[in-house]
């Protein structure tokens, strides 16, 4: 029998390139997110180009009481699961206006952690099983510009390496991905340094080969590590009287 791939967020720019490479790679894909009609035609897509096993199923990260019975309706459960989905929103709209911070932080963060328990319950019973979740490099450190949405990340990499402590007697895998800046919607309005910048499929196949060698933290594109270590250097005094 095939791997099974359940991406959450599967209408995101950086899901579907996921769900290409997966399929490219033989694994039969779940496709979970808010947008049925979008997920139809990347389902068609999919199973046109790559002959595998393409379903779709509603998910809504705010929706908490939904998880579990979402989850358990899977027939065949996962192999790997990818938990994409993400919400980048205002930063000056959070600072003045809680419903908006609080979807970033909901979708950010505890969305997240509401699926990915249900999953790591499952996994750990069955002691298999890979859990992915995408984070940020805006997690490594606060800045004025996106410290609502950098907070959410930082908390949402902290839950992950619990995660994978907790998992690794389980023999449960568990990856972080931190990308740096990805050329998608979410960051279609910014103007971002072309040699920093990774495409959505630069990202899935760095994610892929993560997977198969068991990595622990991915940062993608690579050089993201030292940015986020030299910028992690800076002493605060400093830090405060940058623009960042
Ligand atoms: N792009 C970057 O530069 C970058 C950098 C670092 C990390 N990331 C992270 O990478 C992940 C993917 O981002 P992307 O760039 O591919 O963004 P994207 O194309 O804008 O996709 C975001 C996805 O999140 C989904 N989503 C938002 N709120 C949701 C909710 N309440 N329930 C379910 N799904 C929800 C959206 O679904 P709808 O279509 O239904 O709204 C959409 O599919 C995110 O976690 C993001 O934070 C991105």
């Amino acid at each position: 029998m095939r791997s099974r791939v359940l991406i959450l967020g599967g209408t995101s720019d950086i899901g579907l390139a996921l769900a290409r490479t997966f399929a490219a790679e033989k694994y039969d894909v779940v496709l979970a997110a808010r947008n049925l009609a979008q997920l139809q035609i990347i389902q068609a897509d999919l199973q046109i180009r790559h002959q595998v096993e393409v379903s779709i199923t509603y998910f809504e990260a705010a929706d908490f009481d939904s998880h579990f019975d979402f989850y358990h309706a899977l027939t065949i459960k996962p192999d790997v699961v990818i938990c994409v989905f993400g919400h980048l929103g205002s930063q000056p709209r959070a600072e003045l206006d809680w419903s908006a911070c609080d979807e970033i932080i909901t979708t950010n963060y505890t969305g997240a952690v509401s699926i990915l328990n249900i999953v790591a319950n499952d996994f750990a019973n069955r002691k298999r099983g890979t859990i992915v979740g995408i984070s940020s490099v805006a997690g490594d450190r606060g800045r004025q510009s996106n410290y609502i949405y950098g907070s959410a990340k930082a908390a949402f990499s902290v839950y992950l390496a619990g995660l994978r402590n907790r998992m690794f007697s389980k023999q449960v895998h568990v990856l972080t991905v931190k990308p740096g800046f990805v050329k998608t919607k979410m960051t279609e309005h910014l103007t971002t340094p072309a040699l920093l910048t990774a495409s959505p499929g630069q990202v899935a196949k760095d994610v892929f080969k993560a997977v198969r060698k068991k990595k622990d933290v991915l940062y993608t594109l690579g050089i993201w590590r030292l940015i986020m270590f030299i910028i992690r250097m800076i002493t605060e005094g400093m830090f405060k009287r940058m623009k960042m």
